[in-house]
Formats: structure tokens, sequence, C-alpha cells
């Protein structure tokens, strides 16, 4: 038998799989199942884009590209940030990624020695755990609460540095809670980090899906140490709707985006190619801005749905997001108590008694919140009024032990 190795053993398997196959099977069955889980947009990526593709394909690019991405859309990303977030980068600090994930991993293994400590604010995305301990780093969690709107305090922050400190994780707009850090708390992070010469890593995935006149900074543009500082992870992935397109990208020092695109150059080559042409029309055309006014819209109202239903039912507590396409609840009201004489066990086993209901929410286990379930609003509104009606249907079946 082939031994695994220890890096391999150490990552956690999905939380999320377990509940997904069932959703699946209970839908193959012929179930009625109203699926709060995707973590992408439900649009189809706009025609313009995927007609870019098409046009890439007949004009022969299905070669090799420079392992950073080709020129086209490292300009055409370098132009981003200088238009959405005021920072200037050359073409040289970009690099693009098979999606933002692989952007992430490329990061961290690039700034992440073995035993480096990196802090991540708790509620997070999985991944950034288990990629920091693939790439040797131990995670360090960081609690955040909802009196801070799930948002990392300075204090918290600072408190949570040791010698081994080498960087710290910020996802603004977050998932899985929503949230939105504003210039001066993001101003708070980047002083500590810098008095205490740290690197951040910056993800910026959900920038676009912001409410309420939310405004998305990017903490790399807060001073010159942020700037030299921080990794930008970003992509076209949320933007545009283009999940299965694989295309992320990231902005980095110098240093850092060549040892990145070294270190391309032997895991994955290079990005799509086609995809990587489309990428560039989808940032360039202005096309780009009506999608993302359209889509924004649609989730804006979806979430205020949402939220307004979940409201409505007692014991369900939850901060109303601000950004990104989740709402992260507080069920633990409900723990303890049972469903069809089975006791509900903290989120998993919340969320498998309210699958056999016909709704399918992520834990919040996955996400290092076991008190809470993540609800992706990425469905129709009909699927969202009929999940909201079974979930209170659901709590109020609820029997105390
Ligand atoms: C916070 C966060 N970062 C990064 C990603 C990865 O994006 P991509 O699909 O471009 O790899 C996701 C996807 O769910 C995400 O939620």
């Amino acid at each position: 038998m082939i031994q695994i190795s220890e890096k391999a053993k150490n990552v956690s398997a999905s939380v999320t799989l377990e509940i997904s196959a069932l959703a699946k099977q209970m839908k193959a069955d012929g179930k009625e199942v109203i699926g709060f889980t995707a973590g992408e947009p439900d649009f189809d990526t706009p025609e313009y884009v995927t007609q870019a593709a098409k046009d890439a394909l007949d004009k022969g690019y299905t070669k090799y590209t420079p392992t950073a991405g080709i020129a086209e859309l490292r300009n055409a990303v370098a132009k981003k940030f200088e238009k959405d977030n005021g920072l200037f980068y050359k073409p040289s600090q970009i690099v693009v990624t098979d999606g933002a994930k692989s952007a992430l991993f490329h990061a961290l293994y690039a700034v992440v020695s073995e035993g480096d400590e990196v802090i991540v604010p708790s509620p997070y995305w999985i991944t950034y755990t288990e990629q920091i301990k693939l790439c040797g780093g131990v995670p360090v969690i960081v609690e955040t609460s909802e009196k801070s709107g799930y948002k990392l305090l300075k204090s918290d922050f600072e408190r949570a540095i040791t010698a081994k400190t080498k960087c710290v994780i910020i996802n603004s707009p977050c998932n899985p809670t929503g949230a939105v850090y504003s210039e001066s708390e993001l101003r708070d992070i980047a002083e500590v980090a810098e008095k205490h010469g740290l690197t951040i890593i910056s993800d910026e995935i959900y920038e676009k899906l912001v409410f309420d006149g939310e405004k998305h900074v990017s903490v790399a543009s807060l001073s010159d140490y942020a700037k030299e500082n921080t990794v930008i992870i970003n992509g076209v992935s949320k933007t545009y709707s283009m999940t299965g397109w694989r295309i992320g990208y990231l902005a980095a020092p110098e240093n850092v985006a060549k040892a990145i695109s070294s270190m391309q150059g032997h895991t994955t080559s290079n990005a799509c190619t086609f995809a990587q042409y489309a990428s560039v029309c989808a940032l360039e055309s202005g096309k780009g801005e009506d999608f993302i006014r359209y889509m924004v819209g649609e989730f804006d109202s979806r979430r205020n749905l949402l939220c307004d239903l979940l409201s409505e039912t007692d014991g369900i507590k939850f901060l109303k997001p601000k950004g990104a396409f989740y709402v992260f609840a507080d069920v633990s009201r409900f723990y303890g108590k049972s469903a069809d004489g089975e006791k509900i066990e903290g989120s998993v086993g919340f969320a498998k008694a309210l699958l056999k209901k016909g709704v399918a929410v992520i834990p919040g286990k996955a996400f290092g919140a076991d008190n809470c379930v993540r609800l992706a609003y990425t469905v129709s509104k009909a699927d969202i009024v009929r999940g909201a009606e079974l979930i209170k249907a659901f709590v109020s079946s609820l029997k105390a032990e």
C-alpha cells in the first residue's frame, strides 16, 4: 500500500462533501432539494466573453503561453488595478493563474517557510488553512465576533503575533460572512503588519460584489509598506460568472511575482490559453460594467429577500452581509433539540437534519464556526422563498430533548 505523505495526510477532507453527496442523491431520487450551497454565481458567463473564447479558438490560440500569462492579459489586469484600486503595478508584477485558488497557493508557497505562522481571521474560507498546511506553515486562527462585524480587530491581530508570524490573510468581502472591511479597519491591519514586518495576503475575489453603497478598498493601496508587502489575489471567476474558466491573477512585488512565475512553470505551466484571451475581453470590454451592475442588482435583491425571510424565523441570528453572496446564520439555538427523534449536534447535524426536509446548506464547521451555517443566495427568488419556508417549518418542528 502506498503511504500517504505527512503533508497530504494533514489536509482535512471537506466537511461539505458529505452534505453535497447526500443532496445529489436526494435529487437523483426525485426529491425536492433547495440548494443554498453553491459558491458560484448562477448567471451564464456573458455572451461577449464566450464569443471571445470562440474567436480565440478559431484563431488557433490553443498552445502554451508564457508562464505568467499572455502580455495582453497582464496589461489588462494592471489597468484594472489602476482603475479600480488606485494601484500601479507593472505587468511584470502580475501573474495569471488557474483560478484565484491557484494564485493563493502559489503566493503562500512563495512566502511561507516551514514552521512559519499565518494568521487567519475566523470564520474563514476553508482553503486557507489547508493550503497553509500544504506549504509547511501553521495556521493561527484568530476568532472574530458578530460584535466586530466578523472583522479582525487590531488588538486581536496584535495579540496573535509571535516571533514566527510571517503573514496574515485578509478576505474582504468575506466568504462566508459577507463582511466588508472599511478603509480605516484596513489601515489598522496595515499598521500592525508594518509594525511587525508582516506580509499581507489580500483575497479580493469578491471585490465587485458589495451592497448598501459599501466600497471595496484594497489594503495594498493604503501605504507604501502595504503596497510593497501585500500579495493581492483576484480573478474573473465571481466578477464575470466565470468560475469554470479557471482564470485568477495576483499582483505582488516584482521578486515575489518572479518566484511565483518560476514555480508555476513547474506546476501548471500556464492558465488555459483561450480562457486567458476571453478574460482580456471580460476585463476590457465596456459590457463588463453592465454585466456586473446587473448581477450585483440581482444579488442585492435576493440578499434582501433572504434576510427578510430569515429574520421572520425565531432563533436564527445573522448579520446582514455587506458583500459576496452568502448569509452566515447562527443556528446554535437549535442544537441539542431533536428532529424526528434525532438530537441535533452542531452545524453538521443541523445541516443533515435540514437536508432531510429538502434544504441544503453548508455547515459552519467548514469555516471554523460550528455555531453557524452558510446559505449562498446563488439561487432564484422562487427557491429563496420556498427554501426559507422549509427552514421556518423545520426549526419550528424541533423538539426540546
Ligand atoms: C474567498 C475565496 N477566495 C478564492 C476563491 C477561489 O476562486 P477561483 O474559483 O477563482 O479559484 C473562492 C471560491 O469560492 C473564494 O470563496
